[in-house]
């Protein structure tokens, strides 16, 4: 699914939220075998944000909310729909957006989650323009959020080193001037789908997986590199923008080596690239929201900066989003 924004949407409020317990790579060594230098290397993760025993999607959600919310200057109120990016919801039902829309006091407002991994948080922004641009709703709140430590099997070395908590959200408003997200592109191959997993409780009841993360590593890591860039590229051209355009570079943050691929591949000096995955590690749905929202709060993201957002992973899935940044300065 290829597509140029005919429509005005812009982003008016960012917000994010991990949880305050920090998890380093030397204390995964005590459980697993594995060592600090080994995950720097192979993933550039140095360490990640474990979620509390009182700390659920819902609650990281709704904090990442608030933030995003105070930072448009608007109230809970004025939203029209809350869409939910997570892999990791708090029930199968209620919807983590009810949940959430209780939580900042947003009233009878529409809500629901919506399932595609780590590509979560990009098709949860192409779903708010699309529902925006056909004049459902004016103004809606979208949230990525996990707490992916509880859907990670501890003694399995080859997963249980890449994850971390965290959520990140952004206000999406219509707008009669300002062009803000300019072009998308979406897509998913099916045939990929048991190479990054987790088992919920629909699955065949004869194969049993266990509710954790399966991965093949080595072939998730060949998918990444190759869709960040064909993906990317494809965004571009929908929106009219050629690589050459992109003043911040924000891709979804699974391992600095597919992060440094992709730049390479694209042409994108360092200067360009946002990334975060050495304090976070894959916070899935909520890695992107986060890095905008940091990006954004340090200078590197300012108002008519076209930003370039690349997600990927279950599904297999991935999409990428072009936009210009409405948002005026902290
Ligand atoms: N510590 C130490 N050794 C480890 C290890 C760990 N945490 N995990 C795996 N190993 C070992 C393997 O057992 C293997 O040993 P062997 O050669 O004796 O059999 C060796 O390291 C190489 O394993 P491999 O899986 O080929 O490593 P890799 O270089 O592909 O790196 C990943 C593994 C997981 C870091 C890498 O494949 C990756 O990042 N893939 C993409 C994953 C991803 O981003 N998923 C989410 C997408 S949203």
């Amino acid at each position: 699914m290829i597509a140029a924004c005919g429509q005005r949407v812009a982003l008016i409020g960012i917000g994010s939220h991990v949880p305050e317990r920090v998890m380093s790579n030397d204390e995964i060594a005590t459980m697993v075998e594995t060592s600090d230098e080994w995950i720097a290397q192979r993933t550039g993760i140095r360490e990640r944000r474990i979620a509390a025993a009182s700390d659920s999607s819902a609650t990281l959600g709704a904090e990442a909310a608030r933030r995003a919310l105070e930072s448009a200057g608007i109230d809970a109120g004025e939203l029209d729909l809350i869409v939910t990016a997570t892999a990791s919801p708090d029930y199968y039902f209620p919807a983590t957006a009810s949940l959430i829309g209780q939580r900042i006091g947003a009233g009878e407002v529409a809500g629901y989650d919506l399932s595609a991994a780590c590509t979560g948080f990009i098709y949860a922004l192409a779903q708010a323009y699309s529902q925006i641009a056909a004049g459902l709703a004016e103004t809606v709140l979208v949230v990525g959020t996990e707490v992916f430590s509880r859907l990670l099997d501890w003694s399995d070395r080859s997963t249980c080193i890449l994850f971390g908590d965290g959520a990140g959200a952004v206000v999406l408003r219509r707008d009669d001037d300002r062009h803000g997200l300019r072009g998308f592109e979406l897509g998913a191959d099916g045939s990929g789908a048991l190479l990054l997993s987790v088992a919920a409780a629909g699955h065949a009841a004869d194969h049993d997986e266990g509710p954790f993360v399966r991965m093949n590593g080595p072939e998730v890591y060949k998918f990444a590199t190759r869709v960040v860039v064909d993906s990317s590229l494809r965004s571009l051209e929908a929106a009219g923008l050629g690589v050459e355009d992109v003043d911040v570079f924000v891709p979804h943050q699974a391992n600095r080596r597919i992060i440094d691929h992709a730049a390479r591949r694209l042409g994108l000096d360092h200067a360009r690239v946002f990334s975060n995955v050495d304090r976070y590690g894959n916070t899935s749905a909520g890695s992107i929201p986060i890095c905008l929202d940091e990006a954004w709060r340090q200078g590197r993201i300012g108002p008519g900066d076209i930003v370039l957002m690349v997600g990927f992973g279950g599904g297999l899935a991935w999409g990428s989003c072009v936009m210009e940044w409405t948002k005026e300065r902290p």
